[in-house]
């Protein structure tokens, strides 16, 4: 039986909660921080801080924790704080949970599905480390090739590349352990293409109430508000619709990807999200105006264009941290190497994870049009998002980008002023409220 440590306050609520939680799980509740100690943490698979138990931000002390274990921190929070919860997950907290309606009554879900991520991931590092010392073996030979060869320089360049060649070999051969689409987002999917009711759909996602909760946050922002403030899933996928719903459920599940423990590549992978997100909207306001009449869902598309990107990273970042890179692999190399091999990795991902064969085209061409054996609109679409999202600024590093000049500007037949027009309306959901919800 996993363990659980929570430190709850002591009204009837927390009484309720204690008893779920009991049920399922070895459960050690505290009521006050002194007693969070670190033979308690030690013991425990997971740790949940209601927000309301402490009269003190807990960022901070979620920073101290992380730093010297490695665990899933859930937060409890109540709606009027959500923005601490928010910082929390900053700094490296798994998730947090607004306590509205019943949220106690799926709370077990939860923990098992943060304790389980949290050891796929685990042995994700532990695949990474062992590809490394295969690395180091690579490099040791070919230095001995080299030395026999008697060739004196080896640009730095090509040895990233070698490694980079590397890694993706080691998937085709099946040796990397590839992070799962998550459940739900596979789930949802399934239910939309059998044209699954209401009911269906919302009984699914009540079995994730992190997602929930966020949808019932993003239904009341600014740009969805109704008249009434939502309470329930099915008042906010009511305002929000099928499709618009699912689209935040992906970016939900897509989110949680874009962490490192690595603090140094923060900014980075924020920067990566950033990119991925405004592209999304970019092509799903794109595909609105243009009526495009695409069979996939042109927002997930653009969400998705760059992910062989993110889990390059993430390799990478891990065996930079073991010293592998140190003053050989600096950021604008290793963007630059990236660029190069990130398409071929993300639509074998895509594949992976049970995409249409166009997801696949777009991640593999989306940069490259002319490689393309077919250019189909999807491409288009997404060859276009990709070059606004990063003339907006919103990509890894600045480059100047011609957007009216772009071939697939040209073929779209997109003008101005509906350039400028998508423009703005990425900005309002970049800079909106929304996004807040979405971290
Ligand atoms: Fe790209
Ligand atoms: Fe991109």
């Amino acid at each position: 039986m996993k363990s659980v440590l929570a430190l709850l306050d002591g009204s009837e609520e927390s009484g309720r909660l204690k008893e779920i939680i009991g049920k399922d799980f070895d459960l050690t509740v505290i009521t006050s921080l002194d007693k969070l100690q670190n033979d308690l943490i030690l013991k425990t698979d997971m740790i949940i801080l209601d927000q309301d138990a402490v009269d003190k931000p807990v960022s901070p002390l979620i920073k101290k924790i992380l730093k010297k274990f490695y665990l899933p921190i859930l937060i409890l929070t109540s709606y009027d704080n959500v923005t601490a919860a928010i910082f929390a997950v900053r700094e490296g907290a798994y998730n947090y949970l607004i306590k509205v309606g019943d949220y106690y009554q799926t709370i077990n879900l939860v923990i098992n599905d943060s304790i389980s991520k949290f050891t796929e991931q685990l042995q994700m590092n532990q695949t990474i480390i062992a590809l490394k010392k295969r690395v180091g073996e690579l490099e040791e030979q070919l230095n001995v090739t080299e030395k026999k060869d008697e060739i004196t320089t080896q640009p730095v360049e090509s040895t990233s590349n070698a490694i980079i060649e590397d890694i993706i070999a080691s998937i085709k051969r099946g040796e990397i352990n590839l992070p799962s689409l998550p459940r739900i987002s596979i789930k949802f999917r399934e239910l939309l293409n059998r044209e699954a009711d209401f009911l269906e759909i919302s009984d699914l996602l009540k079995q994730d109430i992190a997602i929930s909760s966020k949808l019932i946050s993003v239904s009341n922002s600014a740009y969805y508000r109704g008249i009434a403030q939502n309470k329930t899933l099915e008042q906010a996928i009511g305002r929000l619709g099928l499709n618009v719903t699912k689209q935040y459920v992906d970016v939900i599940c897509n989110r949680s990807l874009y962490t490192t423990s690595n603090k140094k590549y923060v900014r980075v992978m924020e920067k990566l999200w950033e990119h991925a997100l405004s592209c999304a909207f970019a092509s799903q306001f794109v595909d609105q105006s243009r009526r495009l009449d695409l069979v996939d869902d042109a927002f997930t598309m653009g969400l998705l264009h760059d992910i062989g990107k993110l889990l390059l990273l993430q390799i990478v970042f891990e065996m930079e941290i073991s010293g592998k890179f140190r003053d050989k692999l600096n950021m604008v190399e290793l963007i630059d190497t990236l660029g190069v091999y990130h398409g071929k990795f993300g639509a074998s991902l895509l594949k992976r994870w049970g995409f249409s064969e166009e997801f696949a085209k777009v991640a593999l061409y989306h940069d490259n049009l002319s490689e393309a054996d077919y250019i189909s609109k999807e491409l288009l679409l997404v060859h276009f998002a990709n070059l606004l999202a990063k003339s907006m600024g919103y990509d890894m590093q600045y480059s100047e980008v011609d957007i009216e000049a772009a071939e697939s500007t040209r073929l779209l037949g997109l003008k101005e002023p509906l350039i400028s027009e998508v423009k703005e309306k990425v900005k309002g959901f970049m800079e909106g409220d929304i996004r807040q919800y979405l971290v």
